[in-house]
């Protein structure tokens, strides 16, 4: 169970303070949170039910119910510290929106979704997984997805070629300077206003990172993509290093095989 805000700390001044913070760190943070709610919106049924993986305070979780007035957004976070300004963000949605405290890196979070998705969605969080794990909940998000449901990423795609990989993150840091500096700052000042305890069970919670900050290639994303039963792979939007990737789940190749046979298996009419 994720924890209560202590009275004293109001969560819309850090969930503000969150997002000032994202955006220091990364350039055109809002155009990639907008694309993603707009390209559920024009794919998906309007009652979809989506996934925000890594939700954080559930800036993404915001845009895509903002922007599909029928959806059901369920966000998945390991941080103890970020869920409550999750729910605090997501609290005038009522039962349209539902925050979930769960590690990605463990089998069991498919389970607590319920009915099928049709969006499965994340921003600026799967690069915190290694490549075994990402493969891993790619393939659990290809098995939530119902057929036709959406996979959409935002996150650093790293150039195979180094000097091209170099040249996009050395765009992207002039652009933006020390942006370690204020994810730091948040963290000191956030920290500092929950308590002694919470920077230690935040710890506890995240163990020991193996991610990747510059994030895994193109090629190997659409390789683990495809193989967790997605298809139509794209890359919608680009900016430096960073990228909006995804695809569409496939009809059930198994199932079909199966509908043939059953078809097959049919007596001849006796005509
Ligand atoms: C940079 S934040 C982005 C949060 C949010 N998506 C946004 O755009 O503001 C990365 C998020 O991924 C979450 N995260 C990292 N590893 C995770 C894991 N194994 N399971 C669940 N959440 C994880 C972190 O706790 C953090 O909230």
């Amino acid at each position: 169970m994720y924890m209560a805000l202590p009275d004293h700390v109001d969560p819309r001044e850090w969930i503000e303070r969150w997002d000032r913070m994202q955006e220091a760190c990364l350039v055109d943070r809002g155009e990639r949170l907008d694309l993603i709610a707009e390209l559920l919106a024009v794919s998906q049924p309007e009652d979809a039910l989506v996934v925000d993986l890594g939700c954080g305070t559930g800036s993404l979780s915001h845009a895509v119910l903002e922007r599909m007035p029928g959806a059901t957004v369920v966000g998945i976070d390991v941080d103890p510290t970020l869920l409550p300004l999750a729910e605090a963000r997501l609290e005038p949605y009522g039962e349209r929106a539902r925050v979930i405290q769960a590690d990605l890196r463990q089998a069991g979070w498919p389970g607590q979704i319920g009915r099928g998705a049709r969006g499965a969605v994340s921003a600026t969080a799967l690069h915190w997984l290694d490549r075994a794990e990402l493969a891993r909940v790619y393939r659990q998000a290809g098995g939530l997805l119902e057929p036709g449901g959406i996979l959409l990423n935002a996150d650093p795609v790293r150039s195979e070629h180094p000097d091209i990989h170099r040249y996009r993150a050395e765009w992207e840091h002039e652009l933006l300077g020390e942006s370690e500096a204020a994810w730091r700052s948040f963290w000191d000042g956030y920290l500092a206003v929950l308590g002694p305890d919470a920077a230690r069970e935040r710890q506890r919670a995240l163990r020991a990172w193996r991610g990747d900050d510059e994030g895994y290639p193109l090629e190997w994303h659409f390789e683990a993509m495809r193989a967790s039963g997605l298809g139509g792979l794209d890359c919608f939007w680009r900016r430096g290093p960073d990228a909006v990737i995804g695809g569409i789940k496939q009809p059930d190749a198994g199932g079909k095989d199966r509908a043939r046979k059953r078809m097959k298996a049919k007596p001849t009419p006796a005509w």
